[in-house]
């Protein structure tokens, strides 16, 4: 990659994270705490990692990296999410803001896309 493209891609990852704020902060409280039934499940984990490269890559990159105008999920903050957050997001998507609802997923889908983005952080 040239210089000037590298500058390009990370000002615009850096305004698009900054412009969105953190959809991750807009999670109700209620729905942060609702537990992960597949917690520490290596098979759920691997499931959740196909759902992620059919359903969420196209937008939000083969390793999480974002593009332009769509954030990067490769981050602590969504990493370290209580998996509720992410449940809820994935379930209500952000209306009009081209996050799109996966409330159509089984509900056990849903847990194991969360579970893959979190323990991402553990696999590094
Ligand atoms: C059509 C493109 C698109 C697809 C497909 C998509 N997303 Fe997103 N996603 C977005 C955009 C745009 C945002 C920013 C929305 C906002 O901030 O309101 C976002 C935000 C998020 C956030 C919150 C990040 C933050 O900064 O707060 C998470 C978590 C997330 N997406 C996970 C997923 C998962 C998991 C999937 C697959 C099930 C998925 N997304 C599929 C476009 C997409």
């Amino acid at each position: 990659m040239k210089l000037a493209a590298i500058i390009q891609f990370t000002v615009a990852v850096l305004c698009g994270a900054a412009s969105l704020g953190s959809l991750i902060q807009k999670v109700p409280s209620k729905a942060a705490k609702r537990q992960n039934p597949f917690h520490a499940d290596v098979q759920a984990q691997r499931a959740g990692a196909k759902l992620y490269a059919r359903e969420c890559a196209s937008c939000h990159g083969d390793n999480r990296q974002g593009r332009a105008n769509v954030p990067p999920l490769a981050r602590p903050d969504v990493e370290n999410a209580a998996p509720g957050t992410l449940f809820w997001i994935v379930t209500n998507g952000s209306p009009g803001r081209a996050m799109p609802s996966f409330a159509h997923l089984p509900e056990a889908q849903r847990w194991q896309i969360s579970m893959f983005l979190q323990t991402q952080a553990q696999s590094k």
